[in-house]
């Protein structure tokens, strides 16, 4: 097989559903441009896990490691506890391949109304890192059951890990609006957070051209909702970086458009691109799912995999067909299915 590989993993409930409409409109764009991929499917979900007792085989990572990119739906069901899907997949992968980069860009468009009422010309990114910080498994719990019941758990900020992650918003910055915000709270957590700014003011200095300023979480939290047109790239810790870019995300409109991406910039490993919705128990198998976030994320994929003109024209399709209330899913207020929808993206790539 010529061209590149992608390991594609749809997953459970509308992860499957979406990840065939992504599919459908990767297939047009690249028929439009002449690329060439390779795609092999995987089974890998809780439906597997009940099957077999694994998300994935043993060598499922080692599968993996050779892939160019990975496309994944959503994994989760009900009677598989949520730790089982997440720690038996999701996170195995983004450790194993040094994502250490998580990125969700946030725009609004026509057609998806905010809840704010007057957010307009929001497009900013966030970019949370991936591997470290106060995500860690260092740490533990004793007396249990007793009265000095007790538990402590470290968060692990490194030189290396901040510098990379800073390196990685400044560039970004650089190809955007040329501003970075860094979220922080160093005057009540008084020694990671202050390394953080540190390190973070030390690879600014690199970049003279970008603008960049430093906000306490509490406070950016309140911006994100009163002022979300001012922001370009916002950058994270794992913890401040997951909860912000919930909160952008929801500012923007919908959960079912927002997509994200598990980067390994260095390239010595695959990067996974994903919607940030999960499997949506309540709505699967009913062909209403909103496709758009899994369009998006591999419209990131394209860009990632070299290909950014085929990546435009997907976001340009994704911006028309939102535009329009026949080419809409319900979420949204519109009167399409998942089907048509993905029949209109189609037709705008064709
Ligand atoms: P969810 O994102 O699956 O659903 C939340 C709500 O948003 C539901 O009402 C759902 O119908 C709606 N929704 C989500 N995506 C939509 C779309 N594309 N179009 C229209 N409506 C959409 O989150 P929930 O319910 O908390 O989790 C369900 C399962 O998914 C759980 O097992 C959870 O662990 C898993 N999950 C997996 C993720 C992943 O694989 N990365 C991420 C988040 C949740
Ligand atoms: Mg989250």
């Amino acid at each position: 097989m010529s061209g590149q590989r992608v390991a594609v993993i749809p997953g459970d409930g509308i992860g499957t559903e979406v990840i065939a409409s992504a599919r459908a409109v990767i297939d047009a764009v690249s028929t439009r441009h002449g690329i060439e991929f390779g795609y092999t499917e995987f089974d890998w979900s809780c439906e597997r896990y009940t099957r077999t007792g694994t998300m994935m085989p043993d060598d499922g990572i080692d599968t993996l490691r050779d892939f160019d990119a990975i496309l994944l739906g959503a994994v989760g069901w009900p009677g598989v506890p949520d730790h089982v899907s997440l720690w038996g997949l999701l996170i195995p992968i983004r450790r194993a391949f040094r994502q250490y980069v998580n990125l969700r860009p946030i725009r609004t468009f026509e057609g998806v109304a905010s809840p704010l009422r007057s957010a307009e010309n929001v497009d900013f990114v966030v970019v949370r890192e991936n591997v470290e910080g106060e995500y860690s498994e260092i740490g533990g719990r004793l007396n249990r059951g007793f009265p000095d019941e007790m538990t402590v758990q470290e968060s692990v900020f490194t030189r290396a890990g901040v510098s990379r992650i800073a390196d990685f918003a400044l560039e970004l910055a650089e190809t955007r609006r040329g501003y970075v915000t860094s979220a922080t709270k160093s005057n009540g957590i008084i020694h990671t957070l202050p390394f953080w700014d540190e390190v973070v003011a030390e690879r600014a200095a690199l970049h003279p051209d970008v603008r960049i300023d430093s906000e306490h979480i509490d406070a950016l939290a309140a911006k994100f909702v009163l002022q979300p047109e001012r922001f370009d790239v916002v950058v994270g810790s794992n913890l401040f970086g997951d909860i912000l870019s919930d909160l952008a995300a929801a500012v923007a409109g919908s959960i079912g458009i927002a997509p994200s991406a598990n980067l390994d910039p260095t390239r010595q490993y695959p990067s996974m691109f994903e919607p940030v919705h999960g499997s949506a128990p309540d709505i699967a198998g009913r062909n209403i799912a909103n496709p758009v976030g899994a369009v998006w994320s591999a419209a990131m994929m394209l860009d990632h995999l070299g290909h950014p003109a085929a990546a435009a024209d997907v976001m340009e399709a994704i911006a028309v067909t939102l535009a329009d209330p026949d080419t809409r899913t319900a979420d949204l207020g519109g009167g399409a299915d998942t089907t048509e929808v993905t029949a209109a993206l189609v037709r705008q790539l064709s």
